[in-house]
């Protein structure tokens, strides 16, 4: 029989402090990575203040097959590009709610809701593991390079199952470890916020 995986030892306290911190102070990343995970006329219509500050690892909104009228829900939304491009797959009589735990992403992600006027879009502020939204409220809930940021996993999956309405969609893409990482990479807080 192989041996457990090892794996972070840090505490939920720890993760929201490292995330905050690392998240808080992000500079604008250039258009590589929004290049790179999205069609040209999925973003041709964002401003740089949102393309600039993609951070996720794919593309969950290609798969998540959103439907008029659905209530999605943007997991660690960041300054939002993922919750524009399901606003307006979605239209405008529908919700998109975008949740991110550090202040300064959700002010980026408010300010960029005003430049495009977007009235289908809430921001809240909250954590993945304590979803401030009611059971079984949302349609489809998408997230984007954010559940790997959980020091508690376990409680991210029952909450997003919590609010996620019966036969709702969940569709992330994230990062996965195949086989175990050295103790000095687990132990990284850098290497942790990625
Ligand atoms: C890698 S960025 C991805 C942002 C966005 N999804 C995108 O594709 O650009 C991770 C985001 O998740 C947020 N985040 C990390 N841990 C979180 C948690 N426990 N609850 C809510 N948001 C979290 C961070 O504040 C950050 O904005």
């Amino acid at each position: 029989m192989s041996e457990p995986l090892e794996t972070i030892k840090f505490s939920a306290e720890e993760a929201g402090r490292i995330v905050r911190q690392s998240y808080g102070a992000i500079v604008p990343q250039g258009m590589g990575v929004a290049k790179s995970l999205y069609d040209p006329d999925e973003i041709a219509w964002l401003p740089v203040s949102v393309t600039m500050y993609a951070l996720g690892l794919g593309n969950p909104i290609r798969y998540a097959n959103l439907q008029p009228g659905e209530t999605v829900l943007d997991v660690g939304c960041g300054a939002g590009i993922d919750t524009f491009i399901a606003a307006r797959k979605v239209g405008p009589t529908s919700r998109v709610i975008g949740l991110d735990m550090t202040p300064e992403m959700l002010e980026r992600a408010r300010a960029n809701q005003k430049i495009l006027g977007l009235t289908n879009v809430e921001f809240r502020a909250g954590k993945m593991e304590q979803i401030p939204l009611e059971d079984t409220s949302v349609d489809v809930i998408i997230s984007n390079g954010v559940i790997n940021l959980s020091a508690e996993k376990g409680q991210t999956f029952r909450e997003l199952y919590r609010v996620l309405k019966p036969g709702g969609r969940l569709v992330f893409s994230d990062s996965v470890v195949n086989g175990q990482l050295p103790r000095s990479v687990l132990d990284s807080e850098a290497a942790f916020a990625g």
